[in-house]
C-alpha cells in the first residue's frame, strides 16, 4: 500500500513553479477576496497567501467583514479591469444572504484561477483548455503518482458539489474512466463504492467511508478534511481501517489539502502566463486559425 503524501508533491510544484515564476518577465499576481468572519476561511486565506509569497506570486488580500453583493460584484468590477492582476479568488463559504452564483459569475473567466465560472466549468464538459478547480486538479495529480493511465477503471466519485464532485468527474471521465457520481439519496453507497477502482470521497463526514466499501487494490482519494471533538483533522475515510486494503490512498492531514493550494499557485501562474502572451486559456487567437 502506498500513501500518497500530498504534501512532498506540493513542495514539488512549488518548488517547479517557483523556478518559472523566476523566469517570467514580471511576478504574477493573485487578488484575494475575504468576505465575513468565518475563521476557517481566514485561515485558509492567511495560507494561501504564504504560499503565494513562498514562490513569488504576489498577493493582493482584500478583508471585507462586512458587505453586499453589490460592493463585491464593484470591487470584482475593479479587479477584472486592473492589467496587472492575473488571477482572483473570491474565498467560499460568501456571508449569508449573498449569492454565491452571481458573485462568481463576475469574475473574469481569464482570471478565474479557482475555475468556478460556468464558462470554464462548460469548456471542461467539452473538453477545452480551461483553468481547472484546485481541488480536482490536485487530486489528479495525486491519483497520477499511483497509476498513470486510468483507461477503463471504474471511478466513483462520492459528492457532487460544484467545487469539487462534479469538475472530478469530469477530469476522470476525460481520461477514460467510467464514472459515476454518487451522494447522499445514492442506493446501497456501499455496494457502489465497493466497484470502485478509484474512490474519491468528498462529503465533509468523519471517517464515512468503511473498510468493507473499498475494492482491493483500489485508489482512494480523501478529500475531507473534518475537525473532531478533540480538535484533531480527520477525512471522510477510516484510513486506518482502509489504507491495507488499498494500492494508493491519501491521508489527512497531508493529502488532499497541501495540492490544492498548489493547483491555486499553478493556476494563477498560467493566468498570468496567457496574459503576458496575449490571450485566454482556452481561447484561440486569430494567428493561430
Ligand atoms: N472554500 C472551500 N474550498 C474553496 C476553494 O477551493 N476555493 C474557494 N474560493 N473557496 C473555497
Amino acid at each position: 500500500m502506498n500513501v500518497l503524501n500530498g504534501f512532498e508533491l506540493a513542495k514539488q510544484c512549488r518548488a517547479e513553479l517557483a523556478e518559472k515564476v523566476k523566469k517570467m518577465p514580471r511576478a504574477p499576481k493573485l487578488a484575494v477576496i475575504l468576505a465575513g468572519d468565518d475563521p476557517a476561511s481566514a485561515v485558509y486565506v492567511r495560507n494561501k497567501e504564504k504560499a503565494a509569497a513562498e514562490v513569488g506570486i504576489e498577493s493582493l488580500v482584500v478583508r471585507l467583514e462586512k458587505t453586499t453583493r453589490d460592493e463585491l460584484l464593484r470591487l470584482i468590477g475593479k479587479l477584472n479591469g486592473d492589467d496587472g492582476v492575473d488571477g482572483i479568488l473570491v474565498q467560499l463559504p460568501l456571508p449569508a444572504g449573498i449569492d454565491e452564483n452571481a458573485v462568481l459569475q463576475a469574475i473574469d473567466p481569464a482570471k478565474d484561477v479557482d475555475g468556478f465560472h460556468p464558462l470554464n466549468l462548460g469548456r471542461l464538459m467539452i473538453g477545452e483548455p480551461a483553468p481547472v478547480a484546485c481541488t480536482p486538479k490536485g487530486c489528479m495529480k495525486l491519483i497520477h503518482q499511483a497509476r498513470r493511465d486510468l483507461t477503463g477503471l471504474n471511478a466513483v466519485v462520492v459528492g457532487r458539489s460544484v467545487i469539487v464532485g462534479k469538475p472530478m468527474a469530469q477530469l476522470l471521465l476525460r481520461e477514460n474512466c467510467t464514472v459515476t457520481t454518487a451522494h447522499s439519496k445514492t442506493r446501497d453507497l456501499a455496494g457502489l463504492c465497493k466497484t470502485a477502482d478509484i474512490l474519491v470521497a468528498a462529503v465533509g463526514k468523519p471517517r464515512f467511508v468503511q473498510a468493507d466499501w473499498v475494492k482491493d487494490g483500489a485508489i482512494v482519494i480523501d478529500v475531507g478534511i473534518n475537525r473532531l471533538p478533540d480538535g484533531k483533522l480527520c477525512g471522510d475515510v477510516d484510513f486506518d481501517a482502509c489504507a491495507p486494503k488499498c494500492q494508493a490512498i491519501t491521508p489527512v492531514p497531508k493529502g488532499v489539502g497541501p495540492m490544492t493550494i498548489a493547483m491555486l499557485l499553478e493556476n494563477t501562474v498560467e493566468a498570468c502566463e496567457a496574459a503576458l502572451t496575449g490571450r485566454n486559456i482556452g481561447d484561440i487567437t486569430l494567428e493561430e486559425v
